[in-house]
Formats: structure tokens, C-alpha cells, sequence
């Protein structure tokens, strides 16, 4: 299977994504992670997508489209992959059609989460994240059992460094403008598939695993 996941800054796609690369052994191919892994490394590529995301603005094509051509070209994709922040730009989604096209394989489904405006910013803001092994926490809803510590590795969780709310606007009005119109390029092509993400986190999960099992 090979599969996009789109919605919102805060919507649930990197918590969405987890449990889709569990249950259906996919590769999950994050751009973001990629950026923040390449910025924790402080490789030039890291220190330069940096100054883009601190600020929310998108990093540009010239960088990102490389990035993902190499990640989806890797060994652990040919059972099939997940891309999640990718793409974000209707000439991104036309640069990954030409290399789906040299690669001779096809999108099956579009997972779009859909979210209250409301619950974007306050999700987001109250994020928090294990620089180590990069599970995800929330500091009202999804608390570790020992506070400001990883469940799974013990390591101190941070805060992203664009998880604040003048950020997380700027994000929001960068999707709206950018993003949002890749829903109508996906649906053309009959492929969307809205998914309700308000609501417990395994029962949206559940609606995500009807319909894969559908496909
Ligand atoms: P990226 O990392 O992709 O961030 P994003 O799209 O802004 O989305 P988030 O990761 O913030 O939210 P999410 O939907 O994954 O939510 P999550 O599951 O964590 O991109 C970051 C930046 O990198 C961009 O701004 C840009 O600069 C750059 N970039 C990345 N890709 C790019 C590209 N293709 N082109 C150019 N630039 C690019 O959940 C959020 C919180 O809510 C968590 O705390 C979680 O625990 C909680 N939560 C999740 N589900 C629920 C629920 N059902 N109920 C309650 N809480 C929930
Ligand atoms: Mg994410």
C-alpha cells in the first residue's frame, strides 16, 4: 500500500502515522522528522531548513523534492510507504507523480484528517516530543507517567521549537493557502479519503484501519 496522509499542523498525522506503520508494516516517510533530524545532526541541510521552520515557512522544493526521491527509492519502501508533510504544494505533488511514474507504481488512498480549528492550536502548544526516539506527548492529554520524561526511553521531552502560537498560525495560513488545494488535485483523481479527527486517538485509528482494510 501506498499511501499519503494529509491535514492541518496538529491534526494527528504523525500520531495517525504510527499506528498506520505498526498495523500495516509501511514505511513512514515524515519530511518534517527528516528536517529535525538533519537539524539535530546540524548537517548543512539541517541548519538550512532550520531558519525556514523556526518560522514556519515552508522549506524550499529545491531541498525537500531530493530529499524524498532518495527516501522513497529506499529498500524498507517496496512493501509500500506512508508520506506524511509531503506533499505540501501542488508542484510537489506534480514532482512526486514524475517519480511514482519512473518508478512504475501508483497512490492508493489519500487519508485526510479533518480537525476543529480550535483543537489545532491547543494540541499543538501543549506538544511535546522525545528528541531521542521521537514519541509524541501532550501536556494535558497524552501525559507521560513521570512528568516531562519519555515512557519509552527516559529521556527528557522537549517542545518543538515551531510549537508556539504565533508559529502555529503562520503554519495554519501556509496550509490554507498551499496545502488545502492539494485535496481538490487528490480528488480529482478520486483518491481522498476523509477521516473525522476529533475524538479518542485508537478510535479515529480504527476508522483508518477500516477503511485500509477496505482498499
Ligand atoms: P511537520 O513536522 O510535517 O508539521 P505539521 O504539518 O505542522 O504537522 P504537525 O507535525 O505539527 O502535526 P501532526 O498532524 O503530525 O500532529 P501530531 O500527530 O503530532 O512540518 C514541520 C515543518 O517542516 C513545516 O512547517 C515546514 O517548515 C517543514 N516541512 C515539512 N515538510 C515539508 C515539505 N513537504 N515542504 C516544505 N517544508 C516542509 O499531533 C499533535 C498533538 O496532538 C500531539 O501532542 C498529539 O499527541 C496530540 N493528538 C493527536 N491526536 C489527538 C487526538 N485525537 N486527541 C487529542 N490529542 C491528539
Ligand atoms: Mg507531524
Amino acid at each position: 500500500m501506498r499511501l499519503l496522509i494529509m491535514g492541518p499542523p496538529g491534526a494527528g498525522k504523525g500520531t495517525q502515522a504510527s499506528l498506520i506503520k505498526e498495523n500495516f508494516n509501511l514505511a513512514h516517510i515524515s519530511t518534517g522528522e527528516m528536517f529535525r533530524e538533519a537539524m539535530n545532526e546540524k548537517t548543512p541541510l539541517g541548519i538550512e531548513a532550520k531558519s525556514y521552520m523556526d518560522k514556519g515557512e515552508l522549506v524550499p522544493d529545491s531541498i525537500t523534492v531530493g530529499l524524498v526521491k532518495e527516501r522513497i527509492s529506499k529498500e524498507d519502501c517496496n512493501n509500500g510507504f506512508l508520506l506524511d508533510g509531503f506533499p505540501r504544494t501542488i508542484s510537489q505533488a506534480k514532482f512526486l507523480d514524475e517519480i511514482l511514474k519512473e518508478l512504475d507504481i501508483a497512490i492508493d488512498a489519500v487519508i485526510n484528517i479533518v480537525v476543529d480549528k480550535s483543537a489545532m492550536v491547543n494540541r499543538i502548544v501543549g506538544r511535546r516530543i522525545c528528541p531521542k526516539c521521537g514519541a509524541g506527548y501532550h501536556i494535558d492529554t497524552i501525559k507521560p507517567k513521570k512528568d516531562g520524561i519519555c515512557d519509552v526511553c527516559g529521556t527528557a521531552l522537549i517542545q518543538r521549537k515551531d510549537d508556539n502560537e504565533e508559529t502555529v498560525l503562520n503554519r495554519l495560513s501556509i496550509y490554507e493557502e498551499k496545502t488545502k488545494p492539494l485535496l481538490d488535485y487528490y480528488q480529482e483523481q478520486d483518491l481522498v479519503i476523509d477521516i473525522d479527527g476529533m475524538g479518542d486517538i485508537q478510535d479515529i485509528f480504527k476508522n483508518v484501519a477500516n477503511v485500509l482494510g477496505a482498499l
